[in-house]
């Protein structure tokens, strides 16, 4: 959806799906980075290499993808544990904190890649930042949105109700939640806004992924960069 392009964004996954072994749970990251990713493990499904693999998406638009690329589907309900999620991610800072959400898929995202052994995250290099920056996605309780707005602006934040182009009205997710979009500038305290936001009721999930990533794979103009955690 964002910054790099199509060959960084390749790179990168395309690396982290070699990392799937035969017999492996997969978490399916959602966005257009992820979703290379899922397209190499339905081709090496489907060339006999990885019998046994099993994916569980994290949206409906994962879900989708899997299946018209061969990828065979648990639903995540059923799964007690993951083996390696790939999932992209809207920005990484240096210590690999995430801001997710930018497709309003984080709070299943977090679900999928807190359970994983190996949480891989796929990004090309516009993902890269020193300090996290980017707006804060939470997706809130419908009822719960001005209470939820105001806590935000004690925090500090600027919270702004995302809504679709081809809609009339907000953006609601998966789950039947609003998002609202929260600037809180530089994050210089990711963990304790982090914190935060997890204590502010009819906060469903928020988009800041602190501590989660193992590695991150940044697809370059001829290669790809590997930082692990
Ligand atoms: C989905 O809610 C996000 O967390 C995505 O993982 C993120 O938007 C990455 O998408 P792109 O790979 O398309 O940038």
């Amino acid at each position: 959806t964002t910054g790099g392009s199509d060959d960084q964004k390749r790179r990168a996954a395309e690396r982290a799906a070699d990392l799937v072994s035969a017999g492996e749970t997969v978490g399916l990251g959602t966005g257009s980075t992820a979703a290379f990713a899922i397209r190499a493990l339905g081709r090496a499904v489907e060339a006999g290499d990885l019998d046994g693999v099993r994916g569980v998406a994290t949206s409906f638009a994962s879900r989708q993808l899997a299946r018209e690329s061969g990828v065979p589907l648990l639903d995540l309900d059923e799964v007690e544990a993951l083996d390696i999620a790939i999932d992209g991610a809207d920005q990484v800072d240096s210590a690999g904190h995430l801001i997710k959400g930018g497709g309003a898929a984080h709070a299943r995202e977090k679900v999928v890649d807190a359970a994983a052994d190996r949480f891989v995250v796929v990004a090309d290099p516009s993902k890269v930042a020193e300090t996290l920056d980017r707006a804060v996605p939470l997706e809130v309780l419908p009822a719960a949105r001005t209470l939820v707005s105001a806590g935000v602006e004690d925090l500090g934040g600027d919270p702004v109700l995302r809504t679709a182009e081809r809609k009339d009205g907000p953006v609601v997710t998966d789950n039947g939640n609003l998002v609202l979009d929260c600037d809180f500038g530089e994050l210089s305290d990711p963990e304790s806004l982090a914190a935060d936001l997890s204590a502010t009721p009819g906060v469903v999930e928020h988009g800041l992924f602190v501590g989660l990533a193992d590695e991150v794979h940044v697809g370059t103009a001829d290669g790809v960069d590997v930082r692990t955690y």
